[in-house]
């Protein structure tokens, strides 16, 4: 089987639950034309002739799995054929499958160009252009049920995906299975999508199912989203909810609730908000208490104290790290000699740092990314929020410090201009926050994305000056006492504040 392109078995019970996602109208008439794209060892075509169905169609690149196939499945007709490329001589009421998920770096070069002429850019996986490609292949009025990858609800390069989908038709079912382990090895966070071609005529809602952990098994899957969606409520397996459908204006898509309230203003408005500053080899940088104790006086001026993800703690940060940071007020290896403890630390890493990523105008021994940079200096003797980019921990973990500390690579700084830093301290590390901040797109699997792009435009709703005091009072409190145990207090201010 080694011609295929990414295959991987889809489950036989997932391929049931996609399967009785089929629209009722469609289930009854058993000779609808149906296409499994990639059809590989044929579990969606065994569950499809299964549940009754009689004029199906394959189509699979390796021709080992097309073989296999041909003999297992006597009564479907196949296609030994590349999906990107194929010509089709008829329009389907229903495709159906499991796709190759490869991002285009990791492609054959021949499929290469196939995925840029269907997507239109080099940024693209190998789904995008199925999907692509079968929105077209479909008759007015078909239904597309795919499990992919969700990066194409966020990923900018994805966009036209959405404004494909939006285009012609509606997403009516998405059940988001998250990293939940469906497949042999790789297990990234996938969802079921049903989409149907055809135009809305009145206002509709998309369903929404999303998996509360990943441990659960096919056959729990299969029965519990069965029931959730046939009840149209959430159970021990699935959250489930209805949310108005995506529109041109959404920026990304997302599984999570919307969070909407009138009132507001950007935290962008009210806060500096940048990314942190990246040696590109840590190794070099960071000193320990011994390596510090050997700098001169004029060495000691390139030393600075930086706060890195794993010292926010949530509401305040621990401990902090020495770097050295070298920029452009070094410019040479001779004036480097000058700096004789430096320049013995940073020697003995050249040959690595020479062969790593750094701007044209950069020398080996500088810093990879001093963006923001004088700012962030200039914001030393301030409060500052720092948070990490991509956090795991269940709850935020925005924390702030009055220390003259720099953020590096790995964390997001927040500088409170216009409104009092523990207000918002509190405000973004409770409940409410994460829960909005979730539903405006930035889940990246079991972890949160803290950007200056989504951070920006995060919408803060307008609390009266007393209830403003109340957060900022409590959070004070968490951040003196470094005690959590009145994070829910913030919490219920919120809730009965934006009832
Ligand atoms: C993720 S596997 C899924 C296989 C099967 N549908 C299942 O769910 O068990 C994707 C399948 O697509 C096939 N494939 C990859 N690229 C293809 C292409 N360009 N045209 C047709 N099939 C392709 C692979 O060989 C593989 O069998």
């Amino acid at each position: 089987m080694n011609d295929a392109i990414a295959f991987v078995q889809t489950p036989k019970d997932i391929a049931k639950l996609m399967i009785s996602l089929i629209s009722e109208n469609k289930k009854i008439q058993k000779n609808i034309s149906i296409l499994d794209t990639g059809c590989g060892k044929g579990i969606f075509l065994k569950g499809l002739q299964e549940a009754g169905f009689t004029n199906i169609e394959g189509i699979e690149l390796s021709k080992d799995l097309y073989e296999f196939c041909s003999k297992k499945f006597p009564h479907v007709t196949l296609y030994n054929d590349d999906y990107l490329d194929w010509m089709s001589l008829k329009e389907y009421d229903l495709i159906i499958g499991n796709p190759p998920y490869t991002h285009y770096n990791s492609l054959p070069r021949s499929s290469r160009s196939k995925v840029v002429r269907i997507v239109g850019n080099k940024e693209s996986d190998i789904y995008y252009a199925f999907i692509l490609k079968s929105i077209e292949l479909l008759k007015e009025g078909g239904e597309l049920i795919f499990i992919v990858p969700y990066g194409f609800f966020f990923n900018t390069y994805a966009k036209v995906i959405r404004e494909r989908i939006i285009d012609n038709g509606y997403l009516e079912t998405i059940i988001d299975l998250d990293e939940t382990r469906l497949f042999e090895d790789e297990n990234p966070e996938t969802l079921i999508f049903k989409f149907v071609k055809k135009s809305l005529e009145s206002q509709q809602n998309i369903r929404i199912l999303r998996i509360k952990e990943r441990n659960f098994k096919p056959n729990t899957i299969n029965n519990k989203a069965a029931e959730s969606l046939s009840k149209s409520k959430e159970n021990e397996v699935f959250t489930y909810y209805e949310r108005a459908m995506f529109t041109h204006e959404s920026e990304v898509w997302t599984t999570y609730p919307e969070k909407t309230f009138s009132d507001f203003y950007l935290l962008k408005e009210v806060c500096w908000i940048g990314v942190g500053l990246v040696s590109g080899f840590e190794q070099a940088f960071i000193l320990d208490e011994e390596e510090k104790s050997l700098l001169n006086d004029e060495e000691k001026e390139f030393l600075v104290k930086s706060i890195k993800a794993k010292h926010c703690q949530g509401y305040w940060t621990d401990g902090f790290e020495y770097y050295l940071l070298i920029d452009k007020r070094i410019n040479s290896e001779a004036e480097l000699k000058s700096y004789p403890t430096i320049h013995k630390k940073l020697i003995s890493h050249k040959d690595s740092m020479t062969v790593r990523y750094f701007p044209a105008s950069n020398k080996w021994f500088h810093w990879q990314a001093l963006r923001n940079y004088a700012k962030l200096r200039s914001f030393l003797t301030q409060p500052k929020i720092f948070v990490p980019s991509l956090d795991r921990s269940t709850e935020n973990r925005f924390s702030l410090t009055e220390e003259p500390y720099l953020p590096s690579g790995d964390v997001l700084t927040l500088v409170p201009q216009h409104k009092n830093p523990f207000f918002l301290l509190g405000y973004l590390n409770s409940k409410f926050f994460r829960e909005y901040y979730l539903s405006a797109g930035a889940r990246r699997g079991h972890r949160i994305s803290y950007t200056q792009r989504i951070m920006s435009n995060v919408k803060i709703p307008v609390f009266d000056q007393e209830t403003e005091n109340k957060i900022a009072k409590i959070a004070k409190n968490i951040f003196d006492g470094k005690n959590t145990a009145k994070r829910k207090e913030i919490d219920e201010i919120i809730s009965i504040n934006l009832k």
